[in-house]
Order: structure tokens, then sequence, then C-alpha cells
């Protein structure tokens, strides 16, 4: 023990003193492992983050590169993740240069999601107000759990919800909103409000004890399992609403006649989810006719109203072209894109008759994961449903206090700061520009392939961003020879070989792009394949599963891709094509 006084363990000049006991010594040691507290000129943190960022910068490749960070071949069956096994705690403290080095390191072998050649499934680069604000909370970490912890921060939050309600048509008064984990997020968020008011909030207290039912559309994301599982409703008392086989949205007299049966039934309908927008053909369902059938067919007595809930994720930021002349057309659309803008505008903006909707901006907000906003078009009922006592650890100093009644306890600011930022930043006409550019490049895929016979483009008539296509032997006509497999059931053995065409020609191209296998001086494309976008005619209500359509994807996200990209989209599918049939798998 030492005789030394605790306020003298810090020598004058700032180090400890020789006597000062080893923890004290240690706790010196490690306070370089936080900023200082104080202004520093230059800022240390500022240059150890500048420096961090350039070197996970340049794991990119120069123009024309590939588009995978660090250099490759990569083991397409991914890294040696088993070997994480081994990791242990280390004794002592390593460097911070190493640290920072290893972190780098992770980052080789994913892709660079800006590139051109980049566009598989909904995958956004995120813009730089988005990362930058995000990343500001790295350095004070805001807790948006309550005003107390995050202080103007915030406001990021209010305000992303004032926005985003003006723009679904609702009073910003009335309206509010929370971020949350992802769209998965605000469909649990989205369920548990329709639970409590539905089943009354007692319901809070006993649990679930009463089979209501989530009516969704057959096309409508998986995340419907997640949310009625985690709920406690339980996965059985979904019911998947049949779609229109051609526009893929909901049918809304298989609604109606679902409705009337559970009416006559007794039995509570906890929520209707409208999907704004599918993952892949951007089908989106008639909200304006669903809420007219649920003022219809109201919940026996003793139940809450039907909730109506918009799985809005990937469609939200449609409604930024509310603002559009569609007459002057400013950007100057070409007719087909300004028609397509117009159609998801007008089906998008019936969200001002739901109860509550669920926006990613890790999606169509082009910001980082995770960032997505729960929006609930009466805060006040909300609250009142899913308030709980507060905390004896946390008082309320100012007026805002979302840790009441959210899910999460802690909350990072970032997600707040990222979808906030990239609303401050883009303004209608930054979304106008990203969303109607994504079409003008998708609609040149798709005359690409028209001009392609043994190539052929599966859901011409999809608004959205994705183009879907099979391709054949180059022997076949493929337009022909898709609409036999589309119709006739007795093509059916046709339609599974060339569905395994398509997967084969997805595996191939997986491994030639992990590889870094080059293609008549090309890098590869990065696609995606769906195996379920459509059933056949035959097979409208989807129980044989071999009566699907597969088709390879392109979901070209980010704002690099060009004309250019889809010459190499297509000049590499047709070697992979050719591959898979030299090698004998059709
Ligand atoms: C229509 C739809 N809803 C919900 C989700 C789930 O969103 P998240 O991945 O952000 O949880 C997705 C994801 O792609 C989606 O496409």
């Amino acid at each position: 023990m030492t005789d030394l006084k605790f306020k003298n363990f810090l020598s004058k000049d700032g180090i400890a003193h020789v006597d000062a006991p080893q923890w004290f010594k240690k706790r010196i040691d490690i306070r370089k492992a936080f900023p200082l507290p104080y202004r520093e000129t230059p800022d240390t943190l500022a240059a150890i983050v500048s420096d961090a960022i350039t070197k996970v910068d340049n794991l990119k490749h120069q123009k024309g590169g590939p588009s995978l960070l660090g250099d490759g071949p990569f083991d397409p069956r991914g890294p040696r993740y088993q070997e994480a096994q081994k990791a242990q705690l280390a004794p002592h403290m390593q460097g911070l240069a190493e640290t920072i080095d290893q972190s780098v390191a992770l980052f080789k072998g994913l892709s660079n999601w800006n590139h051109p050649l980049v566009m598989p499934n909904v995958i956004p680069p995120a813009n730089i107000a988005s990362m930058t604000a995000a990343m500001l909370t790295e350095v004070f970490s805001p807790n948006i759990i309550e005003g107390e912890y995050s202080w103007n921060v915030e406001l990021a939050e209010l305000e992303s919800t004032a926005m985003l309600a003006r723009l679904l048509g609702w009073d910003p008064g009335i309206a509010g909103g929370l971020y949350t984990f992802g769209g998965s997020g605000c469909y649990f968020y989205g369920l548990k409000y329709a639970l409590t008011r539905v089943l009354g909030k007692e319901s809070r207290l006993t649990g679930i004890r009463t089979d209501g039912k989530v009516l969704v559309s057959q096309q409508g994301h998986y995340c419907k399992m997640n949310s009625t599982d985690w709920t406690g409703l339980g996965m059985n008392n979904i019911i998947n609403i049949e779609t229109d086989p051609d526009a893929n949205c909901m049918d809304i007299e298989c609604l109606e006649e679902v409705m009337e049966e559970l009416n006559k039934a007794g039995t509570p309908i906890i929520s209707i989810i409208c999907t704004m927008g599918s993952t892949d053909a951007f089908a989106v369902d008639p909200v304006k006719k669903v809420r007219e059938l649920i003022e219809k067919y109201p919940n026996p007595p003793g139940f809450g109203r039907p909730f109506l809930y918009c799985d809005a994720v990937i469609g939200w930021a449609w409604l930024c072209f509310k603002s559009y002349d569609f007459e002057e057309n400013p950007m100057q659309f070409r007719p087909q894109v300004l028609d397509a803008i117009k159609t998801n505008m007008e089906a998008i903006k019936q969200m001002e008759y739901a109860d509550a909707v669920g926006c990613d901006f890790h999606k169509v907000g082009w910001s980082p994961y995770n960032c997505s906003l729960f929006m609930v078009k009466d805060i006040g009922e909300y609250q009142r449903l899913m308030s709980r006592p507060g905390s004896d650890y946390l008082q309320e100093r100012t007026s805002y206090n979302p840790g009441n009644y959210t899910l999460e306890v802690s909350r990072s600011g970032a997600y707040a700061m990222a979808g906030w930022a990239t609303l401050k930043y883009f303004g209608h006409e930054g979304f106008q520009a990203v969303l109607g550019g994504i079409l003008e490049v998708q609609q040149e895929l798709r005359e690409r392939i028209q001009q392609e016979a043994d190539m052929v483009c599966v859901n011409p008539d999809d608004n959205g961003f994705v183009t879907l296509f099979r391709i054949y032997p180059s022997d076949v006509n493929a337009s022909v020879q898709y609409a036999k497999e589309l119709s006739w059931s007795d093509c059916q053995d046709e339609l599974m070989k060339h569905n395994r065409l398509q997967e084969k020609v997805a595996d191939t191209l997986w491994d030639w792009y992990k590889e870094g296998r080059v293609i008549d001086g090309c890098h590869l494309t990065y696609t995606s394949l769906s195996t379920g976008f459509r059933p056949t005619e035959y097979n409208r209500d989807e129980s044989d599963p071999d009566a699907m359509i597969y088709g390879l994807k392109s979901f070209p996200m980010n704002v690099f891709i060009d004309a250019d990209s889809m010459d190499t989209l297509v000049k590499v599918v047709k070697a992979a094509r050719d591959e898979v049939i030299k090698e004998g798998w059709l």
C-alpha cells in the first residue's frame, strides 16, 4: 500500500506518480483508448477516424476494376466461419492501429454496393449525409430513449416524423413515429399496436389468448411470420389472401370473402396488412378499398377496430413525387418511366387511409443499416395503449420520453440522424432524381433484353426497380417458350428444367464473381435469383411448389449503374449459360 493521497496520484505533468497504485497507472494508461474530454487541436479522434476511413476506402479498386473490396479470389462458399470459435479475449491490450487494421481487414471480400456492376437484392449504398450524421452519434452516443439523454438529437426523430406525416397526408400535430431496427421492426411494432387496440390494453397483462387473424397477401413479406410468432399470436393466425396473378396485389374480392366469413363466425381481425411494394414485383395493395372493407366489416362487439398497417419499406419514397409536375416533367423522364412513376405515386399515396406505416431508410432512403421509421396516424392513441409505468432510475426531465412506449430501452441516435439527414439533404428533388433515375436504368435493361432472342423479361408490367428475366439455350425462342411454361401445365417438365437452368446460371455467376473471373474483359455483375417470383397460370393458389417461375434478378439501387452495366450483365449471363450447358447441367 502506498501512503500517497489519491489527489496526488497524478503528477503535475499529467503522468501517474511512481508511487501511485497499479490500478491508477492502468487507468491513466487506458485513457488513451478514449477521446479526450476537452477540445484539442489538431483533433486526434478525427485524424484516427479519417485514417481508418481512408484505409477501408482503399479496399476499392480503380475505375473499371471489380466490385469486391480487397484483392481476391475469395471462396464463393464464404470465409471460414468455423474458425471464429478459436477467438478468445487476450490478456493485455493490443495497439489501436493494429485493432483498426484488423477491423478494416474484415471488409475484404464484401461487395462495394456503390459499384456500377452491383445490383443484387434491395441493398442501397448509404448517402454521405446519412453516413456522416450516423457516425457523429458514435462520438457522443445520444440515446433517444428520452430527451434527457439525447437533447436536440431527439429533434431528428421528431422532425422526420413531421416530414413523413406531411408526405403521407396526415396531420403532423396528431401523427407521430419512432425510428426502429428495420422493416421487420416496424411490422412488429404495427402488430403489437394492432393486438392492443383490438384485444384491449389488458391483453398486455394477460397475454394473447384470442386467435384473432392477420390478413396479408400471399406476396406479403415473410416477416409476417416473425411478427405473429414473436408477439405470441402464432403463425397459424395468418390468413394469406390470394393475389391477382398479373398485378400481384391483394385480390380485393378474396379479401372481402374472408372478412365476411370471419365476421359471421365472430372471429376478430387483428390487422390487415397492405404491402406497398412487394420485394420483387413491387405489387401495391389497394389501401383505400381495404379501408372501405374495414368500415363494412367491423369486429364483433368487445373488440377494437381492425388495424390497417402498410408495409411500405420499399415503397414509401414514391410519396416524394406527390409534388412533381407530371405535365411539365421537369426531369424529362421518358414517357414509360413517367407513367410508371405516376402509377407508383398514385398507388402509394393511398397510405393516407392507413393506421400505421413502416418506412425503411436503409432501402429507399439510401441510409446505412439499421434505419427504419414506424409511423402512426394517431400518436395519442398509440401512447395511451402502449405506455408503461416509467422506471425508478429515469426521470422525465423533458417533454419527450418515447422510452415509455418503445420496445427497445436504449435506442441509438444513429438511425434517427441518418434518416433525418437524408430527408434534409435530398428534399423532394433528390428523391425524385434517384428514384426516377433507377427506373430509367431499369428500362434500359428491359429494352436490352428485348433485343436478345434467348432472353425474356418476365415482369415487363411491374413498375418497381426490379427486372426479372430468364435465359434459355441459344437456339430457343425465349418469349415463345416462356409463354408456354407460364400457361400450359403439360409444359411443367420444361418449366422445371429451365428453372434449374436459371438457378445454375445464378450459382455460376456467384462463383465467378467471388473468384474474380473476367469475361471478355469485363468483371462480373453481382445479381440475384428469385425462385418464387410468381406462380404459373395453372397454379394460382401456389399449391404446387414446382409450378413457380424462377427469374434472374437485377435490382439496380445505386446511382452509378448505367447502360454499360446492363451490357455487361447480358454478356456475363450468356457466358454463364454457355458454361452451364457445356457442363451438361441441362
Ligand atoms: C416488403 C418488405 N417488407 C419487410 C421487409 C423486412 O425489412 P428489414 O429487412 O428492414 O427488416 C422487407 C425486406 O426486404 C421487404 O422487402
